[in-house]
């Protein structure tokens, strides 16, 4: 393949390179375009642009492969620990047992959060939203952890950031939980592995011992892991990018999430339950819900469906689904709008408008059945994602420090007014 591509504006000739990932995707790198001919390139929502060079997870979009540091997803959510997999995207390599091992005990080392911050619970309306607390707790940890402002942390540092990040987001998602009930939190247990010390804080009473269930603590682990990285997408960018501006990790994190909340990302998970009882309430007609989804004047569109990437299947929505089946099943749960959900995604799938837009059900599809099913509201779904997605983005954001990447400012074209003259407030 040729080194370069030519590009030909007004008469003239610029050669612009060619890069080549290990999977053989090809960018043409437009970084010296501008300096040599004073155009920049238009790509409004980045459908087509390359923001960085990433070691970490790949994915294709037409076959429906996911892979983080090289191994597929599928292998991962069936053999792995969710703990195992975050260390494998943070430091690139499945750890070995003694790594492990020193890895979990590190992070159940600093699983208690300040005792101050439990104001902050007090503080907030017992009706807002998960996210919108879990986006500022996570920021506030960097008022707790002042040494963490500084950009040029040492490693050693900047590894106890992480560690203290990872242990304290699950106790703080599962207080979140608490205080949406009015009950008392739960301290973590250090004895338990990661995914049973957050149900343990979630599900746990003061009044009585709960025995949390291994097929939620299975179901969980393995969605934790579906959810753990996706490369650039709208919450990673974001955290790439503020941090980019040498801005701490846990603001970094605390942009992700707000990023992560809304509907067309993350929330999606919420919006999908949501949507699937207003179609159960609403007397079960799917065709209906789909006739909607379809008419450009409705501004309805199927929630957990159609992905920027994914043109074939979400290889993480095939997994959800099967495990929707399986853990329904074992826990002896019917849950109605399973089959809506069932009877959409046929519906939707052999119609013209979703086949030639080529929209399939994505991650949020059927995730959040399953998350009902072990017991979590509603409004918890996207706080669950925020959690899973958590290594991904220590991961991304890290890979960005290493590298030293420039601060991330885009381009625009400018469509405004030009040279307008200032006109006195009395006159106007
Ligand atoms: N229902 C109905 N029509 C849709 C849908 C949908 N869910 N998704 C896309 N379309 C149509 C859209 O109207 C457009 O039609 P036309 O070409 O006639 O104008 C076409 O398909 C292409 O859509 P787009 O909005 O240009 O595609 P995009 O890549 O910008 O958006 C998306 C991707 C995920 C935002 C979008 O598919 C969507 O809004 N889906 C529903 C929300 C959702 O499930 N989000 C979760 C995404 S996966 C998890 C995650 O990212 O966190």
């Amino acid at each position: 393949m040729s080194e370069t591509a030519e590009l030909k504006l007004d008469g003239k000739v610029f050669n612009l390179p060619i890069i080549e990932g290990t999977e053989n995707e090809k960018a043409i790198d437009i970084g010296k375009l501008r300096d040599q001919s004073g155009f920049v390139t238009l790509d409004t929502g980045y459908k087509n642009t390359g923001a960085t060079k990433s070691a970490i997870t790949f994915l294709d979009g037409e076959k429906g492969i996911l892979k983080y540091r090289g191994y597929g997803i599928e292998e991962l959510a069936e053999k792995a620990s969710f703990v195992e997999v975050a260390y494998l995207l943070i430091y690139g390599n499945l750890p070995t047992e003694a790594q492990l091992a020193d890895f979990q005990h590190q992070i159940s080392r600093h699983t208690l959060v300040h005792e101050d911050m439990k104001k902050f619970f007090d503080g907030f309306p017992s009706k807002s939203h998960p996210m919108g607390q879990l986006s500022s707790l996570v920021c506030s940890l960097s008022s707790f952890y002042p040494e963490s402002l500084n950009p040029n942390q040492t490693k050693e540092e900047f590894e106890l950031t992480i560690i203290k990040l990872l242990g304290k987001m699950a106790t703080i998602v599962s207080w979140i939980y608490k205080k949406s009930l009015g009950h008392p939190v739960i301290y973590p247990k250090n004895k338990f592995d990661y995914v049973t010390n957050f149900l343990y804080m979630t599900f746990g009473q003061r009044t009585e011992d709960v025995v949390i269930d291994p097929v939620v603590v299975n179901a969980m682990n393995q969605l934790l892991i579906l959810h753990a990285d996706h490369e650039q997408n709208c919450s990673t960018s974001t955290v790439r990018i503020v941090g980019s501006s040498d801005c701490n990790l846990y603001a970094s994190i605390s942009a992700g999430i707000s990023a992560l909340w809304g509907p067309l990302h993350g929330g999606a998970n919420q919006a999908v339950i949501e949507m699937l009882e207003k179609i159960k309430d609403d007397g079960g007609d799917v065709d209906k819900w789909v006739n909607k989804a379809k008419d450009k004047n409705d501004s309805f569109r199927l929630m957990g469906f159609g992905h920027r990437v994914y043109k074939n299947f979400d290889p993480r929505a095939k997994i959800i689904k099967k495990a929707c089946d399986d853990i329904l099943e074992k826990l002896g749960i019917n849950d109605p709008v399973l089959e809506i959900a069932k009877k959409l995604e046929e519906v939707a799938l052999s119609d013209p408008y979703f086949v030639e837009r080529k929209l399939y059900p994505n991650v949020d599809f059927y995730s959040g059945i399953i998350y009902r099913a072990l017991g979590f509201p509603t409004e918890m779904f996207t706080v669950l994602f925020a959690l899973g997605r958590l290594p991904g983005w220590i991961a991304q954001w890290k890979e960005m420090r290493e590298n030293k990447e420039p601060i991330g400012r885009p381009r625009q074209i400018y469509v405004g007014e030009i040279n307008r003259n200032f006109v006195a407030l009395e006159k106007r």
